[in-house]
C-alpha cells in the first residue's frame, strides 16, 4: 500500500470513529476553538495531575481533517508531560507547514503531512492544537501560580 493511501485511510479511520469524543465533566480547563474560514467550532476539556495531561476530550463539528486531528492529537497527548506536549505541538506544527518536516517519531500524526500541499486544510489539522493550547492557558488562569 502506498503511503499516502496509509495516512488517507488512518485520517478516514479517526474521522469515522473519533478517539476521546465528548466532554470532560467535571474538567480542569476548557476552551473553544474556531475555524474563521468556515465556522467549524470545537471544544476541548482537559483533566491535569500536576504537568501531566491525565485526561482529554473534544467534541464539536468539523470536517473530516478536523476532526481526525483532534481524535489523534488527544491519543498522542494523554498522559504525556506539557512539556511534550509544546514539543510535539512544534514538530505538528514543522509537519504542516514545512515541505522537508520530518514525520519520523510522529506516529500516526504524520498521517496529516499531505495537508501541507493544501493551506485552507492547514488551518483544519491546526485547529485542535490551538484549542489545546488555550485550554491549557485556561488551566493557569483558573490555578494559583506554584513555585514548586
Ligand atoms: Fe472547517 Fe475544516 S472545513 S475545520
Amino acid at each position: 500500500m502506498e503511503l499516502q493511501d496509509l495516512y488517507r485511510e488512518v485520517i478516514l479511520d479517526h474521522n469515522k470513529r473519533p478517539r476521546n469524543f465528548g466532554r470532560l465533566d467535571p474538567h480542569d480547563a476548557l476552551a473553544n476553538g474556531h475555524n474563521p474560514l468556515c465556522g467549524d467550532r470545537l471544544t476541548i476539556t482537559l483533566n491535569l495531575d500536576g504537568q501531566r495531561i491525565d485526561d482529554v476530550k473534544f467534541e464539536g463539528n468539523g470536517c473530516a481533517i478536523s476532526v481526525a486531528s483532534a481524535s489523534m492529537m488527544t491519543e498522542a497527548i494523554k498522559g504525556k508531560e506539557r512539556s511534550e506536549v509544546n514539543a510535539l505541538f512544534d514538530k505538528v506544527h514543522a509537519l504542516l507547514t514545512q515541505q522537508d518536516a520530518p514525520a519520523d517519531d510522529l506516529g500516526k500524526l504524520a498521517a496529516l503531512s499531505g495537508v501541507r500541499e493544501f493551506p485552507a486544510r492547514v488551518k483544519c489539522a491546526s485547529l485542535c492544537w490551538h484549542t489545546l493550547n488555550a485550554a491549557l492557558a485556561d488551566a493557569d488562569n483558573a490555578s494559583p501560580i506554584s513555585t514548586e
